[in-house]
Order: C-alpha cells, then sequence, then structure tokens
C-alpha cells in the first residue's frame, strides 16, 4: 500500500525521504519517488520498481534541499511506471503532490481542468490533485488546498509542497492514516509512525477532515475548514529495533517465532492471576447489554476473517450466541440486519483495512455496538470502534500475516470466556479448564516450531506441484482457509480449502496421482470421518501430509507423513494447528526462490477498496 513521507528542516532532505520511504516498504509498493526544493526550484526523482532504482538514480543526480515529500505507490489508477508514481506536479512544476488513497471524481474533475488548457502525463488521479490546487493557488497554499478538497470525492491522505511557498508543507488526511513528527527546528509526515521513527517519537495522528501546516519550527493544526485545533502529543514508545528482523532471514519466520510469546502477551492481564476468570476492563458494555446481545456479525478481510471463522465457532460453542462472519467489502454493500441487540467485531491486525472499516462504519451508522480486535494502538478501526481489545503481537511486517492471526484467535477466546462469564453459559470449573489449557498455548507452540525441519521437508515437496488441496472438518476447515490463503500468497501455488466432506461433490475429480493433501484431523468427534475422506483422496493418488494430536498417531497408517501437535482442547487447536501450515508456505515460498515478505501484487495494509 501507498507510503508518504515528508520533511521540513535543516538537514538534507533526501536521505530522511529514502530512510522513511525505506521504513514503509513492508507495506508493499510498486513504485518510488521524492519531491525536493533546490536552488534550482522543485526537482522530482521517481522510478517504477523497487527504492534501490530510485536510490540509485539520486546517487547520480543529488537533490540538495532541507524540504521534500516522498512516496512509495501501490498501483490503483493506472499500471506501475515512472509516469505514474509520485509525487505528480501541475504543468508549470510549481506544486507536488504525494497521495495515498483514491479520488472518485478525479475523472469529472481532469476533464474540466482539460477545458482550462491543463495538460496531463499520468493515468493516476493525484495528477488531478496537483493540477487543481495550481488551478485554486491565489498566493496561499494553505487556502489553495482547502478549496481543492473542497472539489475532491474519495478518501485520501496528502502531502503538498509548492516552489511558490517553499518554507512550508501541508498535509490533509481524510479515511486513509497520516502522522506528524515534532522535531527541534525540523519537522515530519508520515503515513505510518516507522517512516519517522528514526528521527523523532513525538507525534500528532491527524484525525479525518483535517489538516496540518508545517514549517521547520512550527506545526498548525486545522480542521479543513481551517479552524485551528489544539491536540496532545503523542509519545511513542514502542521501539523500531523490536520491527527488525532480528537474526532470522525473514521477517515472516521472525514472525512466526514471535508467537509463543505473543500469546502470552496477549493474555497478559487479562486473566486473573488465580486462573478463575477473565478480565477485560476494556470492554465497557455494562453486563447487562452483555447478556442482551442477540446476534454477533464478525466483519473482517483476508486473514483476519479467517480468524473471525474460527471465533464464529469460538462463540457459539462458548457463549450460544449465533455468529456470522463475512468479509468487509460483502458486508458493507449488502445492507445487513442489525438491531440494538447486535454486537458487530471488527478483526483488523493494520486497523486501517478500507474494506473493514467501512463495514465497522455501516454497522455503527446501523446502529451496532462495535468492539474491535486489532494489534495497531490508535489505528483507524480503533479509534472508532466502541471498544477495543489490542492483540499485543507486535509489529507485522512481513505481508503474509502469521502472529496477527494467532493472537486474533487468543482474543476471540477471551472474549468468548468473558462473555460466557457474564451470560452464565459455563459453570467456572469449565471456564478455569479452558484458562488451564490457554495458559499451556504458549509452550505448546513452542514444540510445534522445533519441528520446522520435518515441515520444510514436506514444503520443499510442495514446492514442486502447482496444485494442492487443505481439507478439514469444522474448526479444521476455518484453520485449512488460512492455510490455503498463507500458501497461495507467498508460494504462488494454487490451492484450495475444502471442508473435507464436501469433496464427493465435485472436487475429488481435481485429484490425481501425486497432487499433495494436506489434511487436519484434530477434532475428535470428526476424526472418524475426516480419516474417511483421507481414504478417498488416497485412493485416487493423492499425497497426503496428515496433521493430528499427538495421541492421533495411528493416523500414520492411513497418511504418506504425518505430523503431530500437542493435545489441547478442540476448541484452542487451531492456535497450534495453524503454525505448520504457516511454516509450510514460508518454506514452499523459499524453495520456489519467491520474495518470502514481500509477495507479488500484495500490500501489507489495503487502505482502499
Ligand atoms: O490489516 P488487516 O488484518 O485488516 O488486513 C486484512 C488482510 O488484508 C490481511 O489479513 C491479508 O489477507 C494478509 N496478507 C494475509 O496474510
Amino acid at each position: 500500500m501507498c507510503g508518504i513521507v515528508g520533511y521540513i528542516g535543516m538537514r538534507d532532505s533526501q536521505d530522511i525521504l529514502l530512510s522513511g520511504l525505506k521504513k514503509l516498504e513492508y507495506r508493499g509498493y510498486d513504485s518510488a519517488g521524492v519531491a525536493v526544493y533546490t536552488e534550482n526550484g522543485l526537482e522530482i526523482r521517481k522510478a517504477e520498481g523497487r527504492l534501490a532504482v530510485l536510490e540509485s538514480q539520486l546517487q547520480q543526480k543529488p537533490l540538495t534541499g532541507s524540504i521534500g515529500i516522498g512516496h512509495t505507490r501501490w498501483a490503483t489508477h493506472g499500471k506501475p511506471s515512472d509516469s505514474n508514481s509520485h509525487p505528480h506536479t501541475d504543468q508549470t512544476m510549481k506544486f507536488s503532490v504525494v497521495h495515498n488513497g483514491i479520488i472518485e471524481n478525479y475523472l469529472e474533475l481532469k476533464e474540466e481542468l482539460m477545458l482550462k488548457g491543463h495538460t496531463f502525463v499520468s493515468e493516476t488521479d493525484t495528477e488531478v490533485i496537483s493540477h487543481l490546487i495550481a488551478e485554486e493557488y491565489q498566493g496561499d497554499i494553505v487556502m489553495a488546498v482547502q478549496k481543492a478538497i473542497k472539489r475532491m470525492r474519495g478518501a485520501y491522505a496528502i502531502a503538498v509542497l509548492t516552489e511558490h511557498e517553499p518554507d512550508k508543507l501541508v498535509a490533509v488526511r481524510l479515511a486513509s492514516p497520516l502522522i506528524i513528527g515534532i522535531g527541534e527546528g525540523e519537522n515530519f509526515i508520515g503515513s505510518d509512525i516507522p517512516a519517522i521513527l528514526e528521527y523523532t517519537r513525538n507525534v500528532y495522528i491527524l484525525n479525518d477532515g483535517e489538516m496540518a501546516v508545517l514549517t521547520k519550527d512550527r506545526v498548525e493544526l486545522m480542521t479543513i475548514e481551517g479552524n485551528f485545533i489544539a491536540r496532545e502529543m503523542f509519545h511513542v514508545d514502542w521501539d523500531w529495533v523490536t520491527a527488525e528482523k532480528g537474526g532470522y532471514d525473514h521477517f515472516m519466520l521472525k514472525e512466526i517465532h514471535e508467537q509463543p510469546k505473543a500469546y502470552l502477551d496477549t493474555m497478559g492481564s487479562r486473566i486473573a492471576t488465580d486462573d478463575s476468570k477473565i478480565i477485560l476492563n476494556e470492554i465497557s458494555m455494562s453486563e447487562q447489554e452483555i447478556r442482551g446481545i442477540q446476534r454477533i456479525h464478525v466483519v473482517a478481510c483476508g486473514t483476519a476473517y479467517h480468524a473471525g471463522l474460527v471465533g464464529k465457532q469460538v462463540i457459539e460453542s462458548l457463549v450460544r450466541i449465533p455468529v456470522e462472519a463475512e468479509v468487509g467489502s460483502e458486508y458493507r454493500y449488502r445492507s445487513p440486519i442489525i438491531t440494538k441487540d447486535t454486537l458487530v467485531i471488527a478483526v483488523s491486525q493494520s486497523g486501517e483495512t478500507a474494506d473493514t472499516l467501512a463495514a465497522l462504519r455501516e454497522a455503527k451508522r446501523l446502529g451496532a455496538r462495535v468492539v474491535a480486535i486489532t494489534n495497531v494502538v490508535g489505528s483507524s478501526v480503533a479509534r472508532e470502534a466502541d471498544d477495543v481489545i489490542v492483540t499485543w503481537a507486535g509489529p507485522e511486517i512481513a505481508v503474509a500475516s502469521t502472529k496477527a492471526y494467532t493472537t486474533q484467535l487468543i482474543a476471540f477466546y477471551l472474549l468468548g470466556l468473558y462473555m460466557a462469564q457474564v451470560r452464565g453459559t459455563l459453570e467456572g470449573a469449565q471456564i478455569r479448564e479452558i484458562i488451564a489449557a490457554l495458559r499451556r498455548l504458549p509452550e505448546q507452540a513452542q514444540r510445534i516450531l522445533e519441528q520446522q525441519g520435518e515441515i520444510k521437508a514436506y514444503a520443499e515437496l510442495v514446492a514442486e506441484h502447482d496444485n494442492m488441496f487443505f481439507i478439514g472438518r469444522s474448526l479444521d476447515y476455518a484453520v485449512a482457509q488460512e492455510g490455503s490463503l498463507k500458501l497461495k500468497e507467498i508460494s504462488y501455488i494454487h490451492s484450495e480449502a475444502y471442508p473435507a466432506g464436501e469433496l464427493k461433490h465435485g472436487t475429488l475429480a481435481l485429484i490425481e496421482e501425486g497432487i499433495p493433501v494436506i489434511a487436519l484431523a484434530t477434532q475428535p468427534e470428526l476424526f472418524e470421518k475426516t480419516v474417511s475422506n483421507i481414504k478417498e483422496v488416497k485412493a485416487r493418488g493423492a499425497f497426503v501430509l496428515g496433521i493430528a494430536n499427538a495421541d492421533d498417531e495411528e493416523l500414520v497408517k492411513s497418511v504418506d507423513r504425518l505430523l503431530t501437535i500437542p493435545k489441547t482442547l478442540p476448541i484452542l487447536t487451531p492456535a497450534l494447528s495453524v503454525i505448520p501450515l504457516q511454516l509450510l508456505a514460508y518454506y514452499a515460498s523459499l524453495a520456489r526462490g519467491n520474495d518470502v515478505d514481500k509477495p507479488r501484487n500484495l500490500a501489507k495494509s489495503v487502505t482502499v477498496e
């Protein structure tokens, strides 16, 4: 997803912009660029491809100046190319703009501007912004930006630098994250905290409909209508070093290995010290309100949605409330049935996913109470929900989500148990039993990580195929869906997750000699049924890797390879059984020589629809 950096101060801006953009690489991008005010006026360098391409351009033709803006672009309007890369300018080359998000009415505006004589060089919506600002400029850049954004429809974060007022940067946020970093004699703009963390820990977080005017010594915050705002500075105590690879070859592998700690951190003080109950102080709903909940909708995208599929079964089983889980992009447009007794749970690692945010807003508009499960404090999802359960997974940098998923599961267990406590659907002894099992998960997860050699060997075999299947029943099917997504997104191997009992209704036709099938058989009540389904695929030539509990070793007779995971309560198994699937995807991607942390076509945080 696109990233924005801005700098104004006394230092050379080029290196600061580049270093900020590097910190945003994890968001995914396909081109990058910077605009710097130099002694020759506004100068721009931009290039399709990785930052290294831009960096080498800058080495050959450096830009010297202490005010600039930079951008990493993830293509939406127009293909990845040099001309579509940001910053964009107007035809006079006096106004430069970087932009995250989408301008919905850009074609309309473009036509209008072309009639006035403006000429365009890119296919982007962003270029229209710079022309619009130029058109509105009458000696005051802040007013010109305000007038321009009144004409724009959409969701965006923008940073503007004009040659006419080279002592100023203007930043605007409307439904796309933007922060302002405060330094001594220098100030910064970032679409994400890591972009500026090397230089300052003091930030202002802009809200929707707000803008900032930066000089090197001052930052003024105001609404887009021009009303000044007083805002407390936010001190970031989060350490960027924790987000570095820490000795692992890839962020993804590091993050997979961080899961035992992430489980512990997420449970943290939310379990009473005597293990008798769950304490969720962050839930402000009264006990009476919790008892009044009649239905729950879980909204999320991608991996977070898969966590929601597990969450659905967890809450239905512990609390006996009907739960629907739906992807945000569908939910937002299908006029969901929400009553005052509906609770909506929005799940998002980044807290900035546009479709999840829109689903959350639709739910709130219709009167639902919203609980967010997110990994990013202060994110849009966190700020707009009524209550927030933070997953303390720490920063997740790899595009493929791993520890965010498993900590989302932990959050669902905690929430489910808490609601069960309040509604009395579980006895005290049952709650204690589940809590005791939760406490064992970190150590059990650690034991699975120690089996990574076995998984690697199977992954290398899988890497030679172009198609494969994941099968399972009930919670195993939910985990199979996550395993399949993980494999697809980083190894580019096509795979399908199927409910094991559904294969015979069509998909069995695709099973042929040697095709890899991962069969999850961790749910004791369904074990025999799943074994029958394994036999169906084996009989047609599939090469099966079984994943089962440690005490189900007899499965070895029915599969080609068996991987056992430590035994826990069936409902908690997803927090363990997904780990081999994450490792499988990782090693298959590695074996195929892919860019594990930054898979093609994908972005870490999808802040456009
Ligand atoms: O930040 P979010 O949890 O809202 O992101 C949702 C999805 O875009 C994300 O989970 C995506 O599916 C991951 N790349 C999967 O690994």
